[in-house]
């Protein structure tokens, strides 16, 4: 008997294949509840901006109060006001965008989700880096497409492979996803492969999506042959992505953005039916749309405060890794988050069952990222700088008690 006849027979219904997860949790979860149950631990996995003691992302809720909120305008791809501030965003760091080329959403996830609908039918698939950010498969599985991989080069930098990329385009591939900055490597895009990754996609007719939610933590000023934000004339079809997540430490306010570039008929025809797809579900919300300006006004003083967070952290953990010869920290470019990598003289899953359960430190493996070079973890740099400087002590004292 198959799943779905099995199903019917004990009366339930016969669920879809796409949500058919397995849904038991892992060694590393079921470690990290034991650990919680134990008392308190040091959590350098938490990378929810509102639950770590930043205080100028609680400032904008009072801005939703406005009374322009109360008074629902359907409008598919966003009130006219929130679309321009966005545009204006861009225009102010010297983009050339039009309020006319922006869609709202109520995340990128869900920009995501409408790009795919835009671009694939189920069976297609959508080209994705990796090691990356863990919810593509899910996002793509959902919208009925395939996410397939295509590799970022570690020892380069986590430049991406465009020779491998190419290879990988196959009858049924639509579209190319950069992270720009990638999470969790915190690398950009060179400029050379931005160009590269522009002309295949334009020649072979796919289009490309630049997922830039961490472009606003790039350090500043950008390398010398790194992009900046993929919006601009491209030849390919680009969607670019950002939303108040991450460039205003605010998830909870749902609301994220697509910028549609490229050739002016691609542009109009993208616009079109996104319009149709955004106004199937009509999800963002009036008053965090009506209260966009304000909350842009708000966007320096939340960086700022971000980005001492990120990088008191960053200093702690490189006068760490200086005393630590055995760890290294791979370079990178932005992001909330760093890589460590530690000593392999045990798994890289047992380091962070050890550090959870001996020393009461959440820690994520690099594989949660298909980061498979066994020997790297992933922490949290927007965590309380007290939290993170005792947790990455212990991981310090933890790998010289290992090595002797
Ligand atoms: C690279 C990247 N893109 C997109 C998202 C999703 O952002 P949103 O909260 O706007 O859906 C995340 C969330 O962690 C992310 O890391």
């Amino acid at each position: 008997m198959d799943e779905r006849s099995r199903a019917n027979s004990l009366g339930s219904p016969a669920f879809s294949r796409r949500t058919d997860w397995h849904l038991e949790p892992g060694v590393v979860s079921r470690a990290f509840a034991e650990a919680r149950a134990r008392g308190p631990v040091l959590d350098l996995t938490e990378t929810n901006p509102t639950v770590v003691g930043l205080a100028q992302p609680a400032k904008l809720v009072p801005l939703l109060a406005d009374d322009a909120g109360a008074r629902y305008e359907p409008a598919a791809l966003g009130l006219p006001s929130a679309r321009e501030a966005i545009a204006s965003l861009y225009r102010v760091d010297g983009y050339d965008v039009t309020s006319a080329r922006i869609a709202i959403s109520a995340s990128t996830s869900e920009a995501y989700a409408w790009c795919f609908k835009l671009l694939a039918d189920p069976g297609d698939e959508v080209l994705v880096p990796t090691p990356s950010y863990p919810l593509f498969d899910y996002l793509a599985r959902l919208e009925g497409v395939r996410a397939a991989p295509y590799p970022l080069l570690p020892e380069e930098g986590f430049r991406v492979d465009v020779a491998e990329l190419e290879r990988r385009i196959g009858p049924t591939t639509r579209a190319i996803v950069v992270v720009h900055p990638n999470n969790p490597t915190g690398t950009l895009v060179r400029e050379d492969d931005a160009a590269h990754i522009d002309e295949i996609a334009a020649a072979r007719g796919l289009a490309v999506v630049s997922d830039e939610v961490f472009l606003d933590f790039v350090r500043a000023p950008i390398p010398a042959g790194l992009r900046a934000s993929f919006v601009g004339p491209r030849a390919a079809l680009t969607l670019v992505l950002g939303g108040l997540s991450k460039s205003c430490c605010s998830p909870q306010l749902k609301l994220g953005w697509t910028v549609v570039c490229g050739p002016d008929p691609a542009v109009g025809a993208a616009l079109e039916r996104l319009e149709v797809i955004a106004d199937t579900y009509l999800s963002v919300s009036t008053p965090v749309q009506a209260a966009l300006p304000a909350i842009f006004a708000a966007r320096p003083a939340i960086q700022a405060e971000l980005r001492g967070r990120v990088d008191e952290n960053l200093a702690t953990l490189d006068e760490i890794v200086e005393r630590t010869p055995v760890l290294r920290r791979p370079a990178s470019h932005g992001g909330w988050t760093a890589l460590v990598q530690v000593p392999r003289v045990l798994e890289e899953e047992t380091w962070v069952l050890r550090l959870a359960l001996e020393h009461g430190v959440l820690v994520q493996p690099g594989y949660f990222f298909d980061l498979h070079d066994g020997g790297t973890l992933v922490l949290s740099l927007i965590s309380p700088p007290d939290v993170f400087r005792e947790g990455t002590n212990r991981l310090a004292a933890l790998v010289h008690r290992v090595l002797g």
